[in-house]
């Protein structure tokens, strides 16, 4: 096996969902923002659309975003979901270092749907594919340094009052949020099912 596969695939093995971080990095700001870049310019996406974009919150602006979702959540949601659930979710994630969002731009599908209308329902299909390829990277990347990270969903609930905030075109399409920082706890157990249950090969 050569080493590339080795360590991508140790790589693979170490990325978990951890959610007991801290407000500290294992590594700089600048280390991130290499390795943000490296996910955005190297991961594929459908006829080479490049339509990820990622908007990267650190210490206060990270902090900011998850006091929005409080916000949002103690004026929406149910008193009782709210205590049980969302209070104590939110506040372990506002509790790590930063937080990556990661967005779908539309327009650079427009001209493709155009030219190949018999794929126009596969093209948002495909971006979306796009961007969990990036998220997927991206988590493994940032676990290879030591951070913990975790996946979560708040859109649609924060997503008009993020764009306000950051600026964000309200026609990019918001997918998810990896919350990362550094780990104080291990992942929770996992299983796995029986991968012959899962894969099956032919003519080997
Ligand atoms: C597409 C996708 C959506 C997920 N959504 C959430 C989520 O909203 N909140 C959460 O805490 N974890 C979420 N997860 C994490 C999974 O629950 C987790 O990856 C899975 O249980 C396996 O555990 P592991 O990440 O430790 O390997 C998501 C994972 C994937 C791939």
């Amino acid at each position: 096996m050569s080493t590339i596969t080795s360590s991508f695939i140790e790589g693979m093995k170490g990325r978990r969902s951890l959610y007991a971080l801290t407000n500290k990095s294992t590594i700089s700001d600048d280390r991130i923002e290499e390795i943000i870049s490296e996910v955005v310019k190297h991961t594929p996406s459908p006829f080479n659309s490049q339509t990820a974009r990622l908007l990267v919150l650190l210490k206060e602006e990270h902090e900011k975003l998850w006091d929005i979702a409080l916000e949002i959540a103690t004026a929406t949601v149910p008193a009782e979901q709210l205590e049980k659930l969302y209070k104590p979710r939110i506040a372990g994630f506002r509790a790590g270092y930063g937080t990556v969002l990661f967005y779908e731009d539309p327009a650079p599908l427009k001209p493709l749907e155009e030219k190949w209308p018999m794929l126009i329902d596969k093209f948002p299909e495909w971006s979306n594919h796009s961007s969990g390829m990036h998220q997927f990277a991206l988590w493994t990347l940032l676990e290879a340094e030591g951070l913990g990270c975790n996946l979560q969903h708040y859109s649609p609930m924060v997503d008009a009052r993020v764009s306000e905030q950051w600026n964000i075109p309200l026609d990019w399409s918001l997918k998810s949020q990896l919350v990362f920082g550094k780990p104080i706890g291990g992942p929770r157990e996992k299983t796995f099912e029986p991968l012959e249950k899962r894969v099956f090969i032919h003519g080997k």
